[in-house]
């Protein structure tokens, strides 16, 4: 190509308006600019250059910045300079042409799930089926859904500012150790007087909840493939941890004393570990009765298999006191205690405990830190405060009184309404009760969705089932709903009800 012809065609793409390196120092809006016609083919391969310095006299600029731009493109193999003949564009370029302009703005609108599925790993695809939690809104009666205007934000704020301002920079490390330790000997005190766990703070580890607290008994105590006992039916979030650790699941009935495995199960059955929630069965509501938890206990200790206690609401019992733990029974250092504070605190503070028997301490140390690398100690810190000053006491007190008064107004107009076509399970404690129907067969399915499409959330008890539910009806949170809000809203899903049940 004569040097002029390629002046002129550069010439005009240096001076576009639009020329989006118009900013640019000089060599390199010319690399951009040369660069950029080669990709869209207006110079071919094998087309020669002209020197550097007829380039550089037809553009007017200095020969420095022609070949400072040339030696570019040629190190990154746009351009090959052949010793004594000259410089050429090069037949195989380093990266595609770019799209025009229409073709990249379809590409950006393109959904590419869509246009072509990406695969997620088997265990993905298990994980992420059907989430029973991720589809509704937090509206009346949803399930897990707590009151949030009571927790005492200006308090709370007050004791995190007090650590900020501290300056005490070792709050910022990571949390080694299992957390941070007047928390832990704080949470220690806790349960051994109102859980009856057999705790020393060493075995307190901080964790992100219970979430976290499965997936780091289920990583370091299983192995891929092992059987694991659930309750059917059982807690989601509990089923998706287990599965995430490649355990394969049995799920093992309800009865009102609690996890009932049957005679063959007890016989035969080889779990190497077992989940369950025996202060408050999630979502059924039984409390495991004393002969069941020796029971458990027993078959624990001789098939030397590991019991995970999911102690998630047990502060929130509205007569007598909480029961005793499942771990404060256990002889054989066999029973992994959890507790969180998404129940008493919030959510969104993701902080709960593992009480892990004394010789797996270690491990669990070493795991929890290299699997997670933990964190949040000014927070910790706060909590502590929070704890030691009574103030979790006292909201606590205050959050019983509230829940309880509006599971009383809830009961009351679903009995009222519904008499004995339904049973109410486990109201005696917690932040929902489950309502049972006393037919076979109902939709409950159904009933969730047309209560959700008139803004109520309720789950369909079926879903919490692994295989065929043995069991149709609804579980209700009662905790985000005020008292004086109830009537009407019970009124609504009580209708609902009765038109699905047969007379
Ligand atoms: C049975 C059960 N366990 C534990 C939790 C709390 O889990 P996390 O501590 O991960 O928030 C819940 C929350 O709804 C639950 O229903």
């Amino acid at each position: 190509m004569r040097s002029y012809d390629l002046a002129e065609l550069l010439l005009t793409e240096l001076h576009r308006a639009d020329n989006p390196h118009h900013a640019a120092p000089l060599n390199r809006r010319l690399y951009q600019t040369l660069r950029g016609t080669i990709l869209a083919g207006r110079l071919t391969a094998g087309t020669q250059l002209p020197s550097t310095r007829d380039l550089a006299r037809d553009l007017d600029l200095s020969r420095n910045t022609v070949m400072s731009a040339v030696s570019q493109l040629a190190a990154e193999g746009y351009l090959t300079a052949q010793q004594g003949s000259g410089t050429y564009v090069s037949d195989t370029l380093p990266d595609q042409r770019p799209l025009s302009p229409t073709a990249s703005a379809k590409l950006r609108q393109a959904k590419p799930v869509d246009a072509n599925p990406r695969e997620l790993s088997q265990r993905g695809a298990l994980l992420t089926h059907s989430s029973g939690s991720a589809q509704f809104e937090v509206q009346p009666f949803a399930p897990g859904a707590i009151e949030f205007a009571e927790f005492p934000i200006q308090l709370w704020q007050k004791l995190q500012a007090k650590y900020w301002r501290s300056l005490d920079r070792d709050l910022l490390d990571y949390g080694q150790e299992g957390g941070y330790m007047p928390l832990r000997v704080a949470i220690a005190q806790y349960l051994s007087l109102s859980r009856s766990v057999r705790v020393t703070p060493e075995q307190v580890l901080i964790t992100s909840g219970t979430q976290q607290s499965l997936d780091l008994a289920a990583r370091l105590l299983t192995d891929h493939g092992d059987e694991a006992w659930v309750e059917n039916p059982c807690y989601w979030g509990a089923r998706r941890a287990l599965q995430a650790a490649g355990l394969k699941l049995k799920p093992i009935d309800v009865d009102v004393e609690g996890i009932a495995p049957s005679a063959t199960d007890w016989q035969q059955g080889r779990p190497r570990l077992i989940y369950v929630t025996p202060s408050h069965q999630y979502p059924l509501g039984h409390v495991m009765s004393l002969q069941r938890r020796r029971a458990l206990l027993r078959f624990a200790a001789q098939q030397r298999c590991w019991i995970f206690e999911d102690d998630y609401d047990s502060e929130f019992r509205f007569s007598g006191r909480p029961f005793a733990s499942l771990q404060g029974l256990d002889e054989h250092a066999q029973v992994l205690y959890s507790g969180t504070f998404s129940k008493v605190m919030y959510p969104g503070i993701r902080l709960g405990y593992l009480v892990v028997p004394t010789d797996l301490l270690p491990a669990f140390n070493t795991g929890l830190y290299d699997l997670y690398r933990p964190g949040q100690l000014m927070l910790q810190a706060a909590l502590t405060d929070f704890i030691t000053e009574g103030h979790l006491n006292t909201l606590i007190r205050r959050l019983r009184v509230a829940y309880q008064a509006r599971r009383d107004e809830l009961a009351r107009r679903i009995q009222r309404c519904l008499g004995d076509r339904v049973q109410i399970s486990g109201q005696e404690s917690g932040l929902h009760l489950c309502l049972l129907f006393n037919a076979p067969d109902v939709d409950d399915e159904a009933i969730a969705r047309a209560a959700e499409a008139q803004g109520m959330t309720v789950r369909p008890l079926s879903r919490y089932y692994l295989g065929a539910p043995q069991q149709r009806g609804l579980i209700l949170g009662y905790a985000y709903v005020p008292t004086e809000r109830v009537p009407p809203w019970a009124q609504k899903l009580c209708q609902l009800i009765r038109d699905a049940l047969p007379d």
